[in-house]
């Protein structure tokens, strides 16, 4: 595990690489469908091969808006998962997106740890769950901690990979 500080520009540049990496290990799987959901800005388009972003908000810059709730996919290579699923119906909300990752697909996953939902201890209960395993995000680093910007709760970062 390992906490990021966002005034210290060699940690801001590390977290630059920690993104870098898992931008890597999916274009390594030579992805047919990698699906941002909920992806605001859009930000890994043009990044990760075959993406497709869409979001609630008609301000985003989805590919298409809708809600997470009334979208279908099969066989998803990667979903990335970051700064979603952080209040209400977030059992159900996950359960929905594990079932569009393929067998061996990884999702990305970016909550606030201090939302209320969150812990280390939940994000390891739904581990053994749903069956899942937890590949590094970079190097032997399992779980990034960002701290609280605007007193918001700290961020926690990681990989999960559904059974082959
Ligand atoms: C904190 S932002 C993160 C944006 C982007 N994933 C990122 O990391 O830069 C959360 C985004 O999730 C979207 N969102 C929240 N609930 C959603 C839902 N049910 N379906 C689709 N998008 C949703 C919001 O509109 C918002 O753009």
């Amino acid at each position: 595990m390992i906490n990021f500080n966002w005034n210290n520009r060699s940690e801001v540049n590390k977290f630059k690489e920690v993104e870098n990496n898992y931008v890597q290990m999916i274009n390594d799987l030579n992805p047919s469908l990698v699906v941002d959901v909920g992806c605001g800005r859009n930000r890994f388009k043009g990044r990760i091969n075959n993406l497709i972003g869409f979001d609630i908000s008609d301000t985003s810059k989805g590919d298409f808006i809708d809600d997470l709730l009334n979208v279908t996919y099969d066989n998803v290579d990667a979903v990335l998962c970051e700064g979603v699923l952080h209040f209400d119906k977030i059992e159900k909300r996950f359960k929905h997106i594990l079932e569009w990752v393929r067998p061996g697909g990884l999702i990305v996953m970016r909550v606030n740890i201090d939302s209320g939902f969150w812990s280390m201890k939940k994000i390891k209960t739904f581990e053994k769950q749903y069956c899942l395993e937890n590949p590094p995000l970079y190097k032997n680093i399992n779980y990034m901690i960002s701290p609280a910007i605007n007193g918001e709760g700290r961020r926690v970062q990681w990989i999960w990979k559904t059974q082959q």
